[in-house]
């Protein structure tokens, strides 16, 4: 087993109403507030009306900075840190998914240098000051509510990157799933699959971790039987909590304790989806997992082996890529780029740009023939 630090500095508030406990919360750390979310199911989903009454009973002023697009731009972290500069803001309060939440926790990097909050995604600066932000989640799937990631998208340099640091985790977060109750049948399957990748991505990393191996078969099997339930009885509250719980639980570090580093090569390749074509990220993830699986499938065959028996009964390291692939159809998820681009892509951009973007995983790298290989997997 690897060595390993257990901290987690976010406050989880779980369950019905909590946001009614967030005045007291966001008046310790002060009174003017820089508000984000996005382009309108803040409000859609009930969750802006709640923050904003909250926020009234202790006379708080608030900026607004909305319109936060989905696989979200620095322009924007850029141009709402510069709103939360002039303002003086003493705290963000993020209320979305994660391209909000990424969002908000690039502005609170950004705030107090006077650079791009790009410098830090590109890896030419780290933070050493953050401004404290709340997130009001209204869509489970990225884990962002509880972990000290973000990813952002820059086009003219032609990336999606992620970026991480200690002082990036949420102070509290608010997780009321009835929020999510609006939440579309397409991104709620998303969701789901993007648990299922982060447990993935987790479970294909180096390292020996019995446990947490379990904690991931755990994280699994509750996607596997709540996921269809809940697209089934979308308006279901225990539902949407259990796959709230499961989403949150996937990307928090329990997934990674004496693990050593996930693999992340399958997000890696995804981002350039996003990126180039605009797939939401969730899409790319049931797109790239089976033809990863596939051209891998000789190395994996001891991991996929254990994953086949916990998950489904199955003895074969084929039929378990099968499984996996056959229940991402059964939610309505792509597995071909076909099923989201209908006409189909041209490999060379994409491969090109993943070469020059060192496209891989921590263990599993790709040369320029495997890219070629796995873009072809993704295809037919
Ligand atoms: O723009 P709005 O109106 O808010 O609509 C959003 C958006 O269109 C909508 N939505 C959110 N809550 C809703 C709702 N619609 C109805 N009712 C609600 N309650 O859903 C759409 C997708 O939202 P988005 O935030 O983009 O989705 P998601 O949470 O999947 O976040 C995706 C982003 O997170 C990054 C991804 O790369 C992508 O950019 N990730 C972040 C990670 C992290 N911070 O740890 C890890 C992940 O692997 C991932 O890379
Ligand atoms: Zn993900």
């Amino acid at each position: 087993m690897e060595n390993f630090i257990m901290h987690n500095p976010t406050t989880l508030h779980f369950g019905r109403s909590v946001v009614e406990k967030l005045a007291p919360i966001a008046s310790s750390y002060g009174r003017r507030v820089l508000l984000v979310y996005g382009k309108g199911s803040a409000k859609r989903s009930g969750a802006y009306v709640d923050v904003l009454r909250q926020l009234k009973n202790i006379n708080a002023e608030v900026f607004e900075f909305s319109g936060i697009q989905s696989n979200p731009l620095i322009e924007d972290v850029d141009a709402a840190a510069q709103l939360g500069r002039e303002k003086q803001v003493d705290m963000i309060i993020a209320i979305g998914g994660g391209s909000v939440i990424d969002s908000a926790k690039a502005i609170s990097i950004t705030m107090p240098v006077i650079h791009s909050g790009w410098v830090f995604y590109a890896g030419k600066a780290k933070p050493s000051k953050a401004i404290p932000l709340i997130a009001v989640l209204t869509l489970a799937a990225t884990g962002s509510e509880m972990n000290q990631f973000s990813v952002v998208q820059n086009h003219a340099a032609g990336m999606k990157n992620g970026f991480g640091h200690p002082l990036m985790y949420p102070v509290h977060s608010f997780l009321d799933p009835s929020y999510t109750l609006s939440v579309p049948r397409d991104y709620t399957a998303f969701g789901i699959a993007d648990l299922m990748a982060h447990c993935l991505e987790n479970y294909f990393g180096l390292g020996h971790a019995p446990l947490t191996d379990h904690f991931i078969f755990s994280i699994l099997t509750e996607a596997l039987e709540a996921g269809p339930q809940l697209l089934n009885d979308l308006d279901n509250y225990d539902l949407r909590a259990r796959i709230m719980y499961a989403a949150t639980m996937a990307l928090n570090g329990l997934t990674t304790f004496g693990k050593g580093m996930g693999d992340w090569g399958v997000h890696s390749i995804g981002h350039h989806l996003s990126l180039l074509y605009g797939l939401p990220h969730g899409a790319t993830l049931t797109v790239m997992y089976p033809a990863w699986m596939k051209l891998y499938q000789s190395a994996l065959e001891p991991q996929l082996l254990k994953l086949g028996k916990h998950l489904f009964g199955l003895e074969d390291a084929g039929e378990t890529i099968q499984r996996l692939e056959s229940f991402f159809i059964s939610i309505g998820c792509p597995v071909r780029i076909t099923n989201s681009l209908p006409e189909g892509i041209d490999p060379k951009p994409l491969i090109d740009l993943m070469i020059r973007n060192r496209a891989g995983g921590n263990h599993y790298k790709f040369s320029p023939l495997q890219l070629e290989k796995l873009i072809d997997l993704a295809q037919i």
